[in-house]
């Protein structure tokens, strides 16, 4: 903790959008909260923040990011991910570990956890792939890199499933030692052969070869068995389908120790994007319908699904912008993320700001078990804090991100929401556009 930063008082911004209070970061810490402006003595030197009409939550935790680094530095690095990062209101990413070599080895999980902190933007938490090469074959060095600097509690080898059960199993009993958890990629590849898009009407009337929502429902509901019978920890990557709902509620009822995430993507958009073959709507899973939206929708609202993770996912131009079926699967996210939840949920009414600070800040950084994010905003917790413009509207240049690729699939939208600043541990990571003074 540093302690020559220059402290930052915020007037006037309201905590969860609640009351509006002045909050003073000072020392890496909340050092004094309250309704009037701050009698705390080191408000005197403090830059001055006008927080009318902003929104205060703690940092956004992404339990979901593609980095790319090491292996595929022209798509994304550690650095500009992070900006990206950063200034979509974040404050800690997990790096999937399907880099080049991929994140199998203490080795390199390190070196990614070390780039983390060289930039120092957000604190960036490397997961571990389960498999070595993420090959489904046998399983990685687990525990040499849980102990490792990097300190991994997360595994997946997300791009891919674990399909193996017996692999899926061990995974699943080795973890325990050291309180980790499998990430599951949950994708039935024989169900998924050559798949194109989401299987339904659109995949039917556009001859593209589909991807079955039992293909992923599968995987969860074995998994979930799995977990109970191992008595272990599983978390589901990016649900995409009404019957996963269904499968994971089921699951939790009885008592299986399951956590589910959703991408702002699969909150907003349909598979009826695919009907103008732009494969920046190409994605794995693949976008689904209408009637999934809703009930994801209602899911994350009401608990069954936890959080929201961004699943970013760069690619470089010669990867997307070719025909849809060569092109790689994913899309950008981490800067759009708080604006899609914005729009599809709090918009709806179907999560206030404690619900958002809850699905994308308190709870990821629980199940990823990080101790110093995902706060309450009260005096003594850390400084790691983002300020919301809520009323704000943006149109999306997907040239104007900081991610390395263009792959958005927002570009030219306009969506709600925009971060003003975000601290981590006191430190502006994006400053306050918003100074009246200091
Ligand atoms: O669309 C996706 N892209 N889904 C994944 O699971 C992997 C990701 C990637 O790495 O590009």
């Amino acid at each position: 903790m540093s302690t020559e930063l220059r402290p930052v008082l915020i007037r006037g911004a309201a905590p969860y959008g609640e009351d509006p209070l002045d909050l003073l970061l000072a020392d890496g810490v909340i050092a004094d909260m309250g309704p009037s402006t701050v009698t705390d003595a080191r408000a005197v030197d403090a830059e001055i923040v006008d927080g009318t009409g902003l929104v205060v939550l703690p940092g956004l935790v992404d339990l979901h990011t593609h980095l790319r680094e090491p292996g595929r530095e022209d798509a994304e690095t550690v650095e500009t991910g992070s900006r990206a990062a950063a200034l979509g209101g974040y404050t800690a990413v997990f790096a999937m570990p399907n880099t080049d070599p991929t994140a199998d080895t203490a080795g390199v999980v390190e070196q990614v956890y070390r780039l983390g902190r060289e930039v120092g933007l957000v604190d960036v938490h490397p997961i571990g792939a389960v498999t070595v090469g993420r090959k489904g074959e046998r399983l990685a060095e687990l525990a040499a890199m849980a102990n490792s600097a990097a300190r991994v509690r997360i595994f997946s080898d997300d791009g891919d499933c674990v399909s193996d059960p017996l692999l899926m199993r061990r995974a699943l009993e080795y973890v325990k030692a050291f309180d980790g958890l499998i990430a599951q990629h949950a994708q039935e590849p024989r169900l998924t052969e050559g798949a194109q898009m989401h299987e339904g009407i659109v995949s039917a009337r556009l001859g593209m070869t589909g991807w079955p929502a039992v293909a992923e429902e599968a995987i969860i509901a074995r998994d979930c068995l799995l977990t109970d019978h191992v008595g272990s920890r599983l978390h589901v990557c990016h649900l995409s389908t009404a019957g996963s709902v269904d499968v994971v509620a089921a699951a939790k009822k009885r008592g299986t120790t399951v956590t589910a995430e959703v991408t702002p993507h699969h909150l907003l958009l349909t598979d009826e994007r695919a009907v103008g073959y732009d494969p920046v709507f190409k994605v794995n899973p693949p976008l689904r319908t209408a009637s999934d939206i809703g009930a994801l929708r209602r899911a994350l609202a009401d608990g069954v699904i936890d959080i929201v993770a961004t699943d970013h996912a760069p690619h470089a131009s010669q990867d997307k912008e070719t025909e849809w079926d060569n092109a790689s699967p994913g899309m950008l996210g981490l800067q759009t993320a708080l604006s899609v939840v914005i729009e599809t949920m709090v918009r709806s009414g179907l999560l206030d700001w404690r619900g958002v600070a809850r699905v994308m800040s308190e709870t990821p950084a629980r199940i990823g078990g990080l101790r110093d994010q995902g706060r309450p905003l009260t005096v003594g917790e850390p400084a790691t804090v983002v300020l919301i413009d809520p009323q704000a509207v943006w149109t999306v240049d997907a040239d104007a991100l900081a991610s390395l690729s263009c792959n958005t699939p927002y570009a030219g939208m306009q969506l709600p929401g925009r971060v003003v600043a975000t601290y981590l541990r006191g430190r502006a990571t994006v400053s306050a556009a918003v100074l009246v003074g200091g």
